[in-house]
């Protein structure tokens, strides 16, 4: 029991952790910054997503809550593919700063969503 809310700790950390730094590279991104070829910026978010999805798949194993049998970790691991997705196009893929900075907003509006679904444990929290 207290290594489960051990690991739950790390993962809501690692999750902030994550969205912490998405913001911060989106700013560098808009900025033309320097600092986005700097090694540990770019190794950092690996290093951060693999701890967090490891996290979920240790919380999905010791709960016994399935991705697909619950519709609230479905919902998640979907919008996780898309904060993914849009996350790219933000950061690397968007054409025009106009694209990057629609993508932008949009991963962070998934991004809250998924807290959303986590907190509340519903497929629509709002
Ligand atoms: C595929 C990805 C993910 C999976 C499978 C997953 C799975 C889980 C599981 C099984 C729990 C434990 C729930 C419980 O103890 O009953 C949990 C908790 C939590 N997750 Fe995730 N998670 C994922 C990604 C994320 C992401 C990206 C975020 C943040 C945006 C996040 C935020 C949270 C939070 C805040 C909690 C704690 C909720 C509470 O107070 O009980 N998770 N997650």
């Amino acid at each position: 029991m207290q290594a489960y809310i051990a690991v739950k700790h790390l993962h809501i950390t690692f999750a902030l952790l994550s969205g912490s730094f998405f913001i911060l590279r989106g700013i560098w991104r808009m900025r033309d910054s320097a600092m986005l070829q700097r090694r540990w910026v770019r190794i950092a978010p690996h290093l951060i997503d693999t701890i967090l999805l490891v996290s979920a798949l240790t919380l999905v194993f010791w709960s016994g809550q399935y991705p697909f049998v619950q519709g609230w970790l479905t919902a998640k691991v979907l919008a996780l593919v898309a904060y993914i997705v849009l996350g790219t196009i933000a950061l690397k893929r968007g054409r025009t700063a106009g694209i990057r900075m629609t993508a932008f907003v949009a991963a962070l509006a998934v991004f809250a969503y998924m807290l959303a679904v986590a907190l509340s444990r519903q497929v629509l929290p709002f």
